[in-house]
């Protein structure tokens, strides 16, 4: 067993309450934006936007956000160092895939010669959307694997977060619209340090079903 990996999907668990004190450091901003931008995802879609709530006056929006629902989350809002909004595409089309293509064959990854071969693989996208044009919950599930890259890489440089699906999507989708860009946010990550002893869901061990009912090898 690789203990470092284990090391840290024990240490990270989900923070209840922050230090307002503290902050993260631009170095390892740099590192956590640049592990969301590298997240894998399906015929590498990439069908999302990552909003960074950096500033005092994006925190106190985020705040207001919660003045109907979930507000036992609010407090992060203001207290954590950030908070990231990981919001998906509800309508990721074949032009916007194209994109991706381009990028595929300019990053030295594909070659010009298979362009059409890749543009093909719209069909997994194709197949997920209905007759809406709606694909929210496929591309909202890309969302969650950059989500979960995230908190590992967040446990490895022993930043505390909260990953929060108690978040009121439409008013975040008024409160963010200009940022959000047509994107739809139904989860996002408070992350910083948290209070010593205040945080009360701090050093408990972790719950998870035993081994034998969750897995099976065959
Ligand atoms: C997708 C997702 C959404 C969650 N939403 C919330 C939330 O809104 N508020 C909260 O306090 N915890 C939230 N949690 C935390 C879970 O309750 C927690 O991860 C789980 O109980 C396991 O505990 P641990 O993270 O401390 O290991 C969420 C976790 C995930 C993965």
């Amino acid at each position: 067993m690789n203990q470092q990996i284990i090391d840290d999907l024990n240490r990270r668990y989900t923070a209840k309450k922050y230090d307002a004190t503290r902050k993260i450091s631009p170095e390892d901003m740099e590192t956590i934006k640049e592990a969301l931008r590298l997240s894998p995802s399906s015929i590498n879609s990439q069908p999302w936007k990552f909003i960074i709530i950096e500033s005092d006056e994006a925190k106190q929006r985020f705040h207001a956000t919660f003045a109907h629902h979930h507000q036992f989350n609010q407090p992060h809002a203001r207290d954590a160092s950030h908070t990231i909004l990981l919001a998906h595409d509800p309508r990721f089309t074949r032009d916007k895939f194209r994109k991706r293509v381009d990028a595929e064959v300019s990053s030295g990854h594909l070659p010009a010669d298979m362009y059409d071969n890749f543009m093909g693989a719209y069909a997994f996208a194709d197949s997920n959307t209905d007759e809406h044009g709606n694909n929210a919950s496929w591309t909202k599930a890309q969302v969650y694997l950059a989500l979960g890259n995230l908190m590992h890489t967040l446990a490895r440089l022993d930043i505390a977060s909260t990953p929060m699906e108690g978040v009121d999507h439409e008013l975040i989708g008024e409160l963010f619209k200009e940022e959000l860009d047509g994107h739809v946010c139904e989860v996002a990550i408070a992350i910083g340090y948290h209070k010593d002893g205040e945080d009360w869901n701090h050093s408990l061990p972790k719950a998870r079903l035993p081994m034998r009912e969750v897995m099976t090898v065959v």
